[in-house]
């Protein structure tokens, strides 16, 4: 039986796009166009999920004052939408698009307290069972503390669910020294090089900390590289996989994207080879795309079979990648 998968959102995001001519800082502006795009880590993972045609689940916290976004996207796609809505709006972060650049204005998130924490966690709980994959991604509310995710994977690996974790700095440090660790991460490899306190230069140096972590029990490991692609690390092996993008229309959610297609190919028990295929193609299908959005399944399943992968040896205890 296909597990059931969800994903948890704590900090999501609506991201508004103006468009002007000429962004020029003190001047009055008119707005070409602007829409809003339900936006946050979990919810984009969700979306391409949903695009690849997975059920998926969507929990997490949003202000009941502008969840309309949220509940446009879980509709037009088939996500089942368990968010609960808590007092006050969920963040706006504001890109302004002129002719040249994008100029990013970031809110801090939701100020959700205890209480709304626990009734935002309340449906994971009810969802996690032996059958069930959670995605944890994405930053924490202000007032969220630190170790939550490190609680949580504890939490849902004691009900039998596997469990995906991708987030960065003191959340996933805490993740990462519980004494309960998650099935899957995948930092960048700034995230993981901000975790190891340590510059990560080479493939190499990228590898032997991948494999650090592993042998603590994480049993698939998957740095994101950017252009450079990606590699995944499991007891099967150590593999690099790239795939050269056509046109960028965004850069923004690759990662997300690569999350979905680690949890459509975990969904599917597949080995390492085609886990590394299906996550690059999902990342790169999203790529020509300006929102977390995939082409149809045969498209992504074509890309996928057009990835670059290169096995990485591991040599007395020294791991080189042959790249
Ligand atoms: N310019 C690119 N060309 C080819 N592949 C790319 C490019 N950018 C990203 N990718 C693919 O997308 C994957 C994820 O990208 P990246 O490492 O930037 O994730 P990220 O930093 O977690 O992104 P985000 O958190 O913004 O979603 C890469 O491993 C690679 O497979
Ligand atoms: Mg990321």
């Amino acid at each position: 039986m296909a597990p059931r998968i969800a994903t948890l959102t704590l900090n999501p995001a609506i991201d508004q796009t103006i468009h002007v001519d000429h962004l020029v800082p003190g001047e009055v502006h008119r707005a070409l166009s602007m829409r809003l795009d339900a936006g946050g880590k979990g919810v984009n993972v969700a979306s391409c999920l949903a695009d690849w045609g997975a059920d998926v689940t969507a929990l997490g916290l949003l202000g009941a004052d502008n969840a309309a976004p949220f509940e446009s996207l879980c509709a037009a796609k088939g996500i089942a939408d368990r968010f609960v809505r808590v007092a006050g709006s969920t963040r706006v972060n504001i890109k302004i698009v002129d002719h040249a650049d994008t100029t990013d204005i970031n809110m801090d998130g939701m100020a959700a307290d205890e209480t709304d924490l626990a009734r935002a966690l309340a449906p994971l709980d009810a969802f996690a069972d032996d059958n069930a994959l959670v995605v944890l991604s994405g930053s924490v509310p202000p007032a969220c503390p630190p170790e939550i995710y490190a609680d949580l994977v504890s939490r849902l690996r004691t009900d039998g669910a596997r469990v995906v974790l991708d987030t960065s700095g003191a959340p996933l440090g805490h993740a990462l020294s519980a004494p309960v660790l998650p099935h899957v991460i995948k930092p960048n490899r700034r995230e993981l090089a901000a975790w190891a306190g340590q510059p990560l230069d080479t493939i190499e140096d990228v590898i032997a900390c991948g494999e650090r972590l592993r042998a603590r029990g994480i049993e698939l490991v998957v740095v994101s590289m950017g252009e450079e692609g990606a590699l995944f690390l499991s007891d099967e092996g150590a593999l690099l996989a790239r795939l050269d993008a056509g046109p960028l229309a965004s850069t923004v959610g690759a990662g997300d994207a690569m999350v979905a297609g680690l949890v459509a190919a975990l969904a599917q028990k597949a080995p390492l080879e085609r886990i590394a295929r299906l996550a690059t193609a999902f990342a790169v299908a999203k790529l020509g795309r300006a929102g977390p959005h995939l082409p149809q399944r045969s498209s992504v399943e074509a890309l996928s079979e057009d990835v670059v992968i290169t096995p990485a040896q591991k040599c007395g205890g020294v791991v080189h990648g042959e790249v």
